[in-house]
């Protein structure tokens, strides 16, 4: 390969490239990157149902993930509502016979980690009216083993003689246990002392335990998940979906005015995925996240249709005379994100918390909206009412050609921006790496750029590919294979930086403690930190967003075409970017580190010889590689596929440094770090 620094041929490379996609799915939220460790904290219900098709689960508000101690009579209660929006609450009535502890617990999210660490636990309270005999003095919270008899930290929350018998007080503590339990199977208890409390009743809702956060945000983010995520260098996020912004049905589509404001006021949603979303991670908070990330956040709104997999096409479309007012309902969620503090929804930001605005530079209209037929007359109305109120944003279509007789063409005006998914073999990758070359004259969008919004190596190399429906060929975790066929679609995207400017992968999360809903995923996680798995998948993005460089530098192929090794060079010029080349005067070199990738997805080594029309004097590697293509990292075997840094023998450095000679190890992901002399 003939590897050119000179100035000419190169490129910027995308300086957004690699982001993220979040969706409330697998449990990746609720139970999951969102902090809350109380399930079903406000009985709204989060039964799982399996086998019920997504969208199609029915829920209805349960006492899922509480359990009575002592014999505490545990029921949901409809005529005591917290607020407006939490209409069930837990009522609870103490046995006159109960003697000893007495109250309930929660299991939570399929377990409970517990650490030597501050937990903040709050709740609402309130009893049974003028029945109550007013000589309850507290109730006593803990944190304690679900298996043992084991007590991790304990702490009485006083109860006023005087406390309102008509209304929720709402009472809070912090927890601080002086050492880590063994496993993640602890709960949180609330408990009575029953000589006290025997014979009487009380309501609780909205019952919250948090630990630290990541940036110690107020109902914020796991800190460990949330650490990952930071360590792939994401450069945006695009949120809140997917299906999820869609919703099954118009009524239950992610409306961001419902998840803005006081826990108390947020109503949650049944989940497109099957499970109930508490919404505690709502837009604002999504904003926050992108905040402390200092990442661009990259909003979805609700574009008119709503994906019922029992129904495609022409189900749950808004009607063309009622799409005003979901056009109005996007442009105020741009407002409560980047309005003054003087507009309606920007004061609202404000009194939420955030005056100051947020910018956001990308929204994307609706979500696979090849699945509809009526993205044509809804993405054109949509782009002219949000591009007349927010011109510097710029709009991603979700569809944009033909692809079923259903749906038709939309045009993306110059300047716009077309999301394309690939859930795909391993061969699709390689068959088309060439996708992106050439392909304003192929797709006939001049000045279109294109977002890679979700892609994954969905399955093994299969005669018909993978069976959606049925899940064969499917993988539950990315595999060697995995990574080989991203890295080459990754390669693809890299060398077409002006075609293609954002990509993410799908998908993100998945808890391990549920029954499995998507696979493959990014990250696997538990209740229990330390059983976090990162996939090979995480692994090579996180090779490749950390070896971008920010030129792109053209490779000459000497070797005789692409298979089974694929490549991509660039450069890391930074700020002091080129030098003239004193001799001529007209050639600029780039000084920098250089960065070759190169992806082997044969068994065999694959010797290659790299020409440099500049001198290196060292040669760092960083490798992702397994023996067996369908390898993947699991509980117990954590970093099977993970990557490992080596140098590179000098004697492989020749010909004054124009030259190196390096074999790359078959099944493997390699990235080659070059210092220049
Ligand atoms: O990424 C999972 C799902 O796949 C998304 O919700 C949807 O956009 C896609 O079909």
């Amino acid at each position: 390969l003939k590897i050119s620094t000179k100035s000419g041929a190169r490129n910027k490379t995308a300086p957004l490239l690699h982001g993220l996609f979040f969706e409330e799915i697998n449990n990746s939220g609720e139970g999951g990157l969102y902090a809350e460790l109380i399930r079903n904290r406000a009985f709204q219900g989060s039964d799982l149902v399996d086998g019920v098709a997504p969208g199609a689960t029915p829920w209805a508000p349960t006492l899922t993930a509480w359990k009575s101690i002592g014999g505490a009579l545990l029921s949901l209660d409809l005529l005591n509502p917290l607020s407006e929006n939490l209409r069930t609450v837990l009522k609870v009535d103490i046995p006159s016979n109960a003697t000893g502890e007495v109250g309930f617990l929660n299991e939570g999210w399929w377990g409970m980690n517990v650490q030597p660490q501050d937990y903040d636990a709050s709740f609402y309270i309130k009893p049974n009216g003028a029945l109550y005999k007013r000589n309850v003095t507290g109730v006593n919270l803990s944190l304690r083993s679900a298996v043992t008899d084991d007590i991790w930290a304990t702490t009485r929350v006083e109860i006023s003689p005087d406390i309102s018998v008509t209304k929720y007080t709402k009472l809070e503590a912090v927890l601080t246990p002086s050492v880590t339990a063994p496993n993640k199977n602890n709960t949180f208890a609330i408990t009575f002392d029953a000589t006290e409390a025997q014979g009487q009743t009380f309501y609780f809702d909205l019952i919250s335990l948090f630990p630290p956060t990541f940036k110690g945000r107020k109902n914020g983010l796991r800190k460990d998940l949330a650490e990952h995520l930071l360590d792939l260098k994401p450069k945006f996020m695009r949120f809140p979906g997917g299906s999820d912004v869609e919703g099954n049905s118009i009524e239950t589509r992610w409306q961001w005015k419902k998840n803005i404001g006081p826990l108390t006021d947020r109503p949650g949603r049944p989940d497109y995925w099957g499970y109930w979303n508490s919404e505690g991670l709502g837009y604002l908070e999504y904003l926050q996240w992108c905040e402390d990330f200092e990442i661009e956040p990259l909003v979805t709104i609700y574009s008119g249709y709503s994906l019922d997999l029992s129904a495609l096409y022409s189900a749950h479309t808004v009607e063309e005379g009622d799409l005003d007012f979901y056009i109005n309902e996007a442009i105020e969620q741009l407002e409560y994100a980047m309005g003054g503090v003087d507009t309606k929804w920007g004061a609202l930001r404000a009194e939420h918390g955030h005056p100051e605005p947020f910018s956001i530079k990308f929204v994307e209209i609706g979500n696979e909206d090849w699945f509809s037929d009526s993205y044509y007359w809804r993405y054109p109305r949509f782009l002219e009412a949000l591009q007349a109120a927010y011109p510097n944003v710029t709009y991603i279509a979700s569809q944009a050609t033909e692809t079923s007789p259903a749906n038709r063409n939309v045009t993306i005006p110059p300047g716009g921006m077309w999301d394309l998914h690939h859930f795909e073999t391993p061969q699709f990758f390689k068959d088309n790496f060439n996708f992106f070359d050439n392909w304003q004259d192929i797709a006939g969008y001049p000045d279109v750029k294109i977002y890679v919004g979700e892609h994954s190596v969905l399955g093994r190399d299969r005669v018909g590919g993978i069976d959606w429906v049925n899940g064969e060929g499917r993988f539950k975790f990315p595999t060697t294979v995995s990574a080989i066929g991203e890295a080459i679609f990754a390669l693809a995207m890299e060398r077409n930086p002006t075609i293609v400017t954002h990509c993410s992968y799908a998908v993100l999360f998945q808890n391990l403690g549920r029954p499995p809903q998507w696979g493959p995923n990014f990250i696997s996680f538990t209740a229990d930190p330390s059983e976090t798995v990162l996939s090979a998948s995480y692994y090579r993005q996180w090779m490749f967003s950390n070896h971008k460089g920010t030129e792109t530098l053209p490779v000459e192929n000497t070797e005789g075409g692409f298979d089974p090794v694929w490549w991509h060079a660039s450069i890391e010029t930074g700020s002091t970017t080129t030098t003239e080349d004193a001799a001529s005067n007209t050639t600029q070199y780039a000084q920098g580190n250089i960065y070759v990738k190169l992806v082997n997805a044969a068994k065999q080594p694959a010797p290659v010889t790299l020409n440099f029309d500049t001198a290196i004097s060292k040669v760092n590697g960083t490798i992702l590689r397994h023996d067996d293509e369908f390898g993947f990292n699991y509980l117990g075997n954590a970093t099977a596929i993970s990557p490992k840094t080596f140098d590179l023998e000098q004697s492989a450095i020749q010909n004054q440094g124009m030259t190196i000679t390096y074999a790359v190890p078959g099944l493997s992901v390699v990235v080659l770090e070059l210092d220049q002399k």
